[in-house]
């Protein structure tokens, strides 16, 4: 399964195309996809209760658990945000904040989630207004920090910039195709490593 994230508010943004690009190569190479738009999702933020600790289970009930369960299954998954204020969309962030579950399932109770038949491999796409890259840096450090927390060992990233009205990211002279590739090399077969 390929489960892509849309961390923009914007529908048939930037983003939104990008990620569909994406997850249309995948289609088309036959697998099975999936995409949670975060904007619309009843999602709340972590609250830093402690009560994922001894359990690695989030104690708050929303569109989360789905987003878990979704996790849980995948073996590919598409994070596509727009860099907000030099860092990941809040949309996204709130999604990733709330995987410190899985961060206690891992890192205190020692499991991970296991890789299965065909491994876990990540794609992060984003794209930014301005031409300034600090965002992206940002984007990056976060985005790898969710990919290992949710035992994605590996990851591409790939970010566009100076893409600012919506949709204009399709007058860029490669974005599509980019994006295009990535989503297809996403869903080779790579080596089990969980
Ligand atoms: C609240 C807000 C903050 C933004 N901050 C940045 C920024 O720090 N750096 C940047 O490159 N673009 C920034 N932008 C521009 C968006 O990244 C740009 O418009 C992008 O194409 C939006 O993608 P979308 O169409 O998928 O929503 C910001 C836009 C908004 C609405």
């Amino acid at each position: 399964m390929v489960t892509g994230f849309h961390g923009s508010p914007r529908i048939g943004g930037n983003t939104d195309i990008l990620l569909g690009e994406a997850v249309r190569a995948a289609a088309d190479a036959g697998h099975e996809t999936q995409v949670f738009r975060l904007n619309s999702m009843d999602i709340r933020p972590c609250q830093n209760c402690g009560g994922c600790e001894e359990t690695g289970v989030c104690v708050l009930k929303d569109d989360m658990d789905e987003v878990y369960d979704a996790i849980r299954g995948a073996d590919r998954i598409i994070l596509a945000s727009p860099i907000f204020f030099f860092a990941l969309s809040a949309q996204t962030k709130k999604m990733i904040d709330r995987c410190q579950a899985f961060w206690c399932e891992k890192y205190l109770l020692k499991r991970t989630i296991p890789g299965g038949p065909y491994g876990r491999k990540g794609l992060l796409i984003m794209v930014g207004g301005m031409k300034r890259d600090d965002g992206i840096h940002c984007g990056e450090v976060t985005a790898k920090a969710f990919f290992r927390t949710i035992s994605v060992p590996q990851h591409e990233t790939v970010s566009f910039l100076g893409i600012d009205a919506k949709g204009a990211v399709l007058e860029h002279p490669t974005a599509l195709k980019d994006v295009h590739e990535l989503g297809k090399k996403l869903v080779l077969p790579t080596d089990v490593v969980s």
